[in-house]
């Protein structure tokens, strides 16, 4: 595993912490790896008006993208119940996946799912979102 992929992986438990998730306690944390080396982390925002919760991998994205950031080469996903590590896989939900579909390359993009530091899953995001609509398409 090379070290960029072990320290994002570190990072999305990391985030987790930042989490604001006072109607799920289900708190996720996300570390999204540029094309430069850089990471952006995120956590779930959520909202008294439900709907308007914010994914904490949605969260990333659109904080880099904020800054001018639009090339990326992975992200890594932790989530679990608030204040405990997490004890099972948290796949992105779909409109998550449809955000990185935005940005990345479907076939080199990394997705790691985390539990912990040493127990992850390691996709491109072609595995979660195949046969996809994006950009190229319009
Ligand atoms: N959540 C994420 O942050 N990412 C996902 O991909 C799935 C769900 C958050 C949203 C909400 O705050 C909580 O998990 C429970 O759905």
């Amino acid at each position: 595993m090379e070290t960029k992929y072990k320290e994002i992986i570190k990072r999305s438990l990391e985030a987790r912490k930042r989490s604001y998730c006072p109607y799920s306690h289900y708190a996720v944390g996300a570390a999204l790896l540029d094309s430069k080396g850089n990471i952006t982390i995120g956590c779930n925002i959520e909202n008294a008006s439900y709907g308007a919760t914010n994914c904490a991998e949605r969260t990333a994205f659109f904080k880099a993208v904020s800054e001018g950031i639009k090339e990326f080469d992975a992200i890594a996903i932790a989530g679990g119940k608030q204040g405990e590590e997490p004890v099972d896989y948290a796949y992105p939900c779909g409109i998550c996946r449809q955000v990185m579909r935005e940005f990345c390359n479907v076939n080199t993009f990394k997705v790691f799912i985390v539990k912990s530091e040493d127990e992850y899953e390691e996709y491109v995001l072609e595995d979660l979102l195949p046969k996809s609509f994006g950009p190229d398409n319009l």
